[in-house]
């Protein structure tokens, strides 16, 4: 049987934290957060964007690419019954020493959230089937993001949701650039910028029914061009979505993509 893990003093806690690297605030005790490169304020907001009027309660759902935990961690706090973190390069990056961050905050939350080291390029239907998927901030680090895509299509049951720095959003035409080497904010993690055009195409082949996007020009420190994409399986209970606000875009609505790519060049 495992002893329950003694309860670090303030600051004991305080010297862990500042032993490791965070990019998510993360608020841990009354006075205590992390210092996350993207910050509370920022954090809230991203939330609200993403998870707004989407139902958790009850629902079980996969975070790929957790880092510290943020969003596995608002997920159990909106209600979901189950999740499961994953993530690879972060948790074993030397620097980053991801996964220790990620315990550091799950323990320190008492959250029940099951972790597994897995990279999203070995995610297999193996893996289960989820109500929901977190895919935030992943896609455009991948070398292969549509590979990467249909392995997280084959773990998603209901509703998927994209975040992913884009470019190209005032063109109409399916597009993605390619970022060699580092030319994307001096960070080679960063391989590709789609549009919300070839997102939904993609998304479509893939077999979603419904995908809905919304702008988010927002990211750690940086203003950026993001996007956000909800993408509902045709098997997806109606109740999930039922309560998201009018930001929240049908690409597929007739004459939506010039919309948006004439929103952009605006
Ligand atoms: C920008 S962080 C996003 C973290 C979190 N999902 C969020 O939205 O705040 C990118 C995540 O993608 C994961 N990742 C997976 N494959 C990667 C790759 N080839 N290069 C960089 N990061 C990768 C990292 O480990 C990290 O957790």
């Amino acid at each position: 049987m495992d002893l329950p893990k003694p309860r670090l003093s303030n600051n004991a806690l305080l010297t862990r934290i500042k032993q490791l690297f965070w990019f998510h605030s993360i608020p841990l005790r009354p006075g205590i957060t992390t210092p996350g490169l993207k910050t509370q304020a920022i954090l809230t907001a991203e939330e609200a964007a993403l998870t707004s009027g989407i139902d958790f309660k009850g629902r079980s759902v996969l975070d790929i690419g957790a880092w510290n935990g943020y969003y596995s961690f608002a997920a159990k706090r909106l209600g979901a019954a189950r999740v499961l973190a994953t993530d690879s390069f972060c948790w074993t990056h030397p620097k980053f020493r991801g996964r220790e961050t990620f315990e550091l905050a799950r323990d320190e939350l008492g959250l029940d959230i099951e972790t597994r080291l897995i990279d999203p390029t070995e995610i297999t239907p193996e893996l289960g089937s989820f109500d929901i998927v977190l895919f935030l901030g992943v896609f455009y680090h991948l070398f292969d993001p549509i590979d990467v895509l249909q392995r997280v299509r084959s773990v998603t049951s209901q509703l998927l949701l994209v975040e992913t720095h884009q470019d190209l959003a005032d063109r109409t035409e399916p597009g993605m650039i390619f970022y060699p080497g580092a030319t994307l904010n001096h960070d080679s993690t960063n391989c590709w910028g789609p549009n919300p055009a070839l997102m939904r195409h993609l998304l479509n082949q893939l077999g979603f029914a419904r995908i809905l996007y919304r702008h988010y020009p927002h990211s750690a420190g940086e203003t950026m061009n993001r996007g956000i994409y909800a993408c509902l399986t045709p098997e997806a209970d109606p109740a999930l979505i039922a309560k998201i606000g009018p930001e929240w875009r049908d690409l597929d609505a007739p004459g939506m993509i010039p919309a948006l790519a004439a929103e952009i060049r605006a």
